[in-house]
């Protein structure tokens, strides 16, 4: 039978009795209004043609469903609403089962659950990511999941809001069963429970669990949430959908939607989510073809480089790892194995995994190795001469065609570039440590990068599923330079009154996960130190200039590895100092400051206004695209919260 069209993006066609349903509404399924009122007809139309059994509901293309659109949030709502459509669901007299192929997130998963069946395809994943868009569910799910798969499991789902694959999903029974052809399979489904009594989520009564199971998987959500309001309000609905009917739920959940969609968390957090969409879009890239990379030499197997050959072998590519002796060379590939195999214990990668990255593994102290790698990270020591000389061999060791990254913190990559012969292989990738866990490298587009080796740059942090924003060359790029500003700011803080533990309390309860002082102490001061001695000579004498850092590193305390810092750490515990708190009222003394004393919020708007200003003049200078991606390196380079949004975010909201 020829295909029925419903809206722009709902269709179907007959398979012998039952309704097969596509919805087909680019790029991933978002349940624009046009695909709700799809759906209504597609059900009314089943609804009232006798010779139609039942419905399956799929999504053409490689999700199932993403989601209520999140570009509708905001505008004035547009009939039918997602939770009509969803209780006509679930409310239909004939069965409606869904084959989920791809992904069934947020509204698409309410979809999903509404269902009378759902059968899932080898890739497909199910999830309520909501609350890292600042919201709750709005559509059932914190009501129907609990009914599914239990409170406890539906808390973890919920208040996490990560997705669980088919396996999973079956396991907890939130799928019914994995289908090879997840579509024939949901077809059989429908006829087979035609005509028999179905099987309605919301009607399901919640097993009853011990409370203090509850109280524990809640108090993990809470501990993760950092302040973030979103996940707490989730655990609440789902706890609160095994006191209410569910008529009663779906009206306290909805309430909470509408209230949160409205929040200042959910607007940081949808700025987030775009902002990371519109950093992979470089103006000068489109139509650029990017290089193959499939063998990448990382130079160095120190803490850094072996961080950055665990990522490339997890993500497939074969390593060679480069060391200046086999010694160092072999226990650098013990360092690689170590991680993988930390990796192993914590189920982030399977036992065959490991053995298929290892085997992908070449360590060797003889530079020629890395001739047939179609990309070579440097990690060495950070120092000008032994970069340059590094890039100078390189260039006469690798193909022409192959491209070259250093990951300097602070050196300039151009220079770095004109060691070789053509610097226009050249790139920076600035990683930030440990560079298997954290999601953010710097991509820098150096004076003569070309256009085709940055988008294979670009290419390559996607493959590590890592989030790349592109810089322009300065010193310490644009997270360094940010923090260097906010630094600054803190210190010029602690010599006009406030402690380092005021300081970093007001920032914790901010929302980063750590202050200032104490991620100084956790980096080691002296590096730092190193770059202040340096400087030194070309400072301007007028400009303010606050020693207590210089001061703590000569009495020897240089963080956490000797545990003396900015804190004590007598056993491991951070705990405040008052040598430290000498010192710092030593320095006032010198320069007759009469210290004060500073409030939370005067402590957030001064660091806050340092970071902006220097944002601002990134912007300015061109090395940052955007403001948001200036949000996105503060966010997932140096602890700032997400849910505010980063400082760009913050300061136009203030
Ligand atoms: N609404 C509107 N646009 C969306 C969207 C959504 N739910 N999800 C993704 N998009 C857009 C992106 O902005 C991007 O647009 P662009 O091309 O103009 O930049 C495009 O779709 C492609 O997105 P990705 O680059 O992220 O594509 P991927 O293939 O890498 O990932 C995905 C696909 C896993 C679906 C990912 O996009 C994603 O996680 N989306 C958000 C899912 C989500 O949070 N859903 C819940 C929405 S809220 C909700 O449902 C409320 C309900 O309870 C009532």
């Amino acid at each position: 039978m020829a295909e029925m069209r419903f809206s722009e993006s709902v269709s179907a066609r007959l398979d012998g009795d039952v309704l097969v349903v596509a919805i087909d509404n680019p790029p991933v399924n978002a349940l624009s209004a046009h695909v709700r009122s799809g759906l209504v007809a597609a059900l009314d139309y089943a609804a009232g043609a006798r010779d139609i059994v039942g419905l399956v509901i799929s999504g053409t293309g490689r999700i199932f469903i993403g989601g209520a659109d999140i570009r509708e949030f905001g505008k004035p709502p547009v009939a039918p609403s997602l939770p009509d459509v969803i209780d006509q669901i679930e409310a239909f007299e004939k069965p409606v089962v869904c084959a989920v192929t791809g992904a069934a997130l947020g509204g698409g998963c309410e979809v999903a659950l509404a269902c009378h069946g759902r059968i899932a395809g080898e890739n497909a994943t199910f999830g309520l990511p909501e609350v890292k868009l600042g919201i709750v569910p709005g559509a059932g799910g914190t009501q129907r999941l609990p009914r599914l798969i239990g409170t406890i499991a539906a808390i973890d789902l919920i208040g996490t809001g990560r997705a669980a694959k088919a396996e999973e999903a079956v396991a907890l029974g939130l799928a019914d069963a994995i289908a090879a052809d997840p579509l024939t399979a949901a077809i059989a489904a429908a006829r087979e429970n035609a005509g028999r009594p179905l099987r309605r989520t919301g009607r399901i009564t919640i097993p009853a669990v011990d409370a203090a199971a509850v109280d524990m998987a809640e108090a993990k959500v809470v501990a993760k949430s950092r302040g973030q309001y979103a996940p707490v309000e989730a655990v609440r609905l789902v706890k609160s959908a095994g006191h209410f009917d569910l008529e009663q739920g779906l009206a306290e959940e909805r309430a909470t939607f509408l209230r949160l969609r409205d929040s200042e968390e959910s607007a940081a957090l949808r700025h987030v989510f775009f902002a990371e969409r519109a950093a992979w879009k470089v103006e000068t890239l489109t139509d650029v073809s990017p290089r193959r990379i499939e063998t990448v030499g990382v130079v160095g197997t120190g803490l850094m480089g072996s961080g950055i050959a665990v990522s490339a072998l997890t993500s497939g590519y074969h390593v060679i790892a480069l060391e200046q002796t086999p010694e160092a060379a072999a226990s650098g590939r013990e360092r690689i194995a170590g991680i993988l195999a930390k990796a192993v214990q914590s189920r982030r990668l399977t036992a065959e995994g490991r053995e298929a990255c290892l085997a992908r593994l070449e360590a060797t102290a003889e530079a020629k190795d890395l001739a047939t790698a179609d990309l070579v990270v440097e990690a060495v020591f950070d120092d000008l001469s032994v970069k340059t000389d590094l890039f100078r061999r390189l260039d006469s060791i690798v193909a022409p065609d192959a491209i070259l990254a250093t990951n300097t913190s602070y050196l300039d990559p151009d220079t770095i570039a004109a060691a070789t012969a053509d610097p226009s292989r050249v790139v920076g990738l600035h990683f930030f440590s440990p560079a298997n866990v954290m999601r953010l490298v710097e991509v820098v587009d150096c004076a003569k990068t070309a256009p085709d080796v940055l988008a294979s740059a670009l290419n390559f942090v996607k493959r590590l599923g890592k989030l790349a924003i592109v810089c322009g060359v300065t010193e310490g790029f644009i997270g360094n330079r940010i923090f260097s500003a906010y630094r600054r700011e803190a210190e010029f803080m602690l010599e006009d009154g406030a402690l380092p533990h005021q300081i970093d309390s007001a920032l914790e309860a901010y929302g980063f996960p750590m202050g200032i002082f104490a991620v100084n102490d956790m980096a080691g001061l002296e590096i730092a130190w190193a770059r202040r001695k340096r400087l030194a000579a070309a400072r301007d004498p007028a400009e303010r200039y606050v020693e207590i850092a210089d001061r703590l590193c000569e009495a020897g305390r240089l963080g956490r590895k000797n545990a003396l810092g900015w804190y004590a750490y007598p056993s491991g515990e951070r705990t405040i100092d008052p040598a430290v708190t000498a010192v710092i009222e030593a320095a006032r003394a010198a320069k007759n400051i009469v210290p004060r004393a500073f409030a939370s919020e005067e402590i957030i708007d001064r660091l806050l206004a340092a970071m902006v200003d220097e944002g601002r003049a990134l912007l300015a200078e061109g090395i940052a695209a955007r403001p948001g991606d200036i949000d996105l390196v503060m966010i997932n380079g140096y602890g700032f919260p997400a849910h505010k949004g980063g400082p760009m975010f913050a300061a136009q909201k203030s």
